[in-house]
């Protein structure tokens, strides 16, 4: 029995849906192709609803772009990394960037969207993706399209659900990282120093730097202090500790210094892509403790491959609970996982903030309770 939401009336009664489609936006994680099942083996066989896989996130529907999606199709595509519908994480409809007699310039293209959207008969949207493609989903629900919302991110930074699929493999690919360098650099007795993705935030680093057991964890919510890093890989040594594992994340930076870029924001608002720090740190460290240090980026390799069992079943259980969200009439609702459920929250509240890590919480304090230096200032 569905229990429908008063949005329903204003947008479409679930009664009414025949079509729905599905489109993964920003940058691809694995447990995509798990929420894809999950949503078209639902929606067939619980709703009797077609299902279409619109290509590349938004721009497949910029370009009308899409497929018929089968419950033969998808046959275990569970454990399958990446989308099998693409994506990009370049073409924010708001700010779409054109090219036209040899200027460049940003346009709003959510228009051209929602007519795209009516002409191919799509009663509604699914929007799988990050805090950007939230905020475009959110968008698209206040011009009337009916959206229901699935979060992803490696980076485990989006607010309102607990953990995002994707995470949990990324963390599990680190430390698989660190336990490798662990024996290197305990045989050459050197600093080495891991950096790992995260953007803003440092969930991967933290977790991964427990979980990997690494001497130094740093990332952007504790601007780092140098010298208590240093000081904290020498007093290792004194005690007969002769080598130290750091692990960095991307958006991490010195106290008073600023994030290091692989590529600088843009002027004109264009997203920067952060690397470098794994780096920079590795040197700053050679200088002021004469110890021999190496650096490894981790890069896409945590992004890529399998889905752990966990996020496996976690993005196969927001599949099904979306197809549920759009039978309630629940549009402008994300899923999300509170504790062991799957419930659900408005995207834009989800969106308002991101979830970072509390530098005085309980994990930060697990680190530190184990030994690690945070990047905090050496105690006098
Ligand atoms: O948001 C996921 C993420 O992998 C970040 O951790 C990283 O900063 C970024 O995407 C990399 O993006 P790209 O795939 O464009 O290099």
């Amino acid at each position: 029995m569905v229990k429908k939401s008063t949005d329903s009336k204003k947008m479409i009664d679930p009664e009414k849906i025949k079509r729905i489609a599905v489109l993964t936006g920003g940058g691809d994680c694995p447990g995509l192709n798990a929420v894809i099942k999950g949503l078209v083996r639902s929606s067939i066989s619980e709703y009797g609803w077609e299902v279409l896989g619109i290509y590349d996130g938004f721009d497949g529907l910029l370009e009308s772009r899409s497929m018929v999606l089968t419950s033969r199709m998808m046959s275990g595509l569970q454990l399958k990394g990446g989308t099998i519908l693409g994506t990009s994480n370049r073409g924010n409809p708001m700010r779409y960037p054109m090219r036209e007699n040899g200027k460049s310039f940003f346009k709003d293209v959510t228009g051209e969207i929602v007519t795209n959207i009516k002409r191919m008969k799509i009663d509604v949207l699914v929007a799988v993706g990050g805090d950007g493609t939230m905020k475009i989903a959110q968008a698209m629900y206040e011009k009337g399209v009916p959206v229901v919302g699935v979060p992803k991110t490696i980076d485990n930074d989006l607010d309102v659900t607990d953990v995002t699929f994707g995470f949990n493999t990324a963390v599990d690919c680190a430390t698989d990282a660190l336990d490798r360098l662990h024996t290197t650099a305990e045989s050459h007795h050197r600093v080495l120093v891991l950096e790992v993705m995260g953007r803003d935030c440092g969930w991967i680093a933290l977790e991964a730097g427990i979980a990997g057991g690494a001497d130094v964890i740093l990332f952007p919510e504790i601007p780092f202090d140098l010298n208590g890093i240093c000081s904290h890989i020498t007093d290792r040594k004194k005690r007969g500790k002769k080598f130290s594992i750091v692990v960095v994340a991307e958006g991490a930076f010195p106290e008073g210094g600023r994030k290091v870029y692989e590529k600088e924001p843009g002027a004109d608002g264009t997203p920067g892509r952060l690397g470098g720090i794994g780096r920079w740190v590795a040197e700053k460290i050679s200088l002021l403790t004469e110890m021999e240090t190496r650096v490894t980026v981790l890069g896409h390799i945590q992004r890529g491959g399998t889905p752990t069992t966990y996020d496996r079943i976690l993005a196969t259980r927001f599949g099904v609970e979306a197809a549920h969200l759009i039978a309630e009439g629940k549009y402008g609702r994300m899923v999300c996982l509170r504790g062991r459920e799957i419930e659900s929250a408005n995207i834009k509240t989800a969106v308002k903030k991101l979830k970072v890590v509390d530098p005085d919480g309980q994990m930060v304090r697990t680190a530190e309770s184990l030994g690690a230096s945070v990047g905090r200032p050496a105690k006098e």
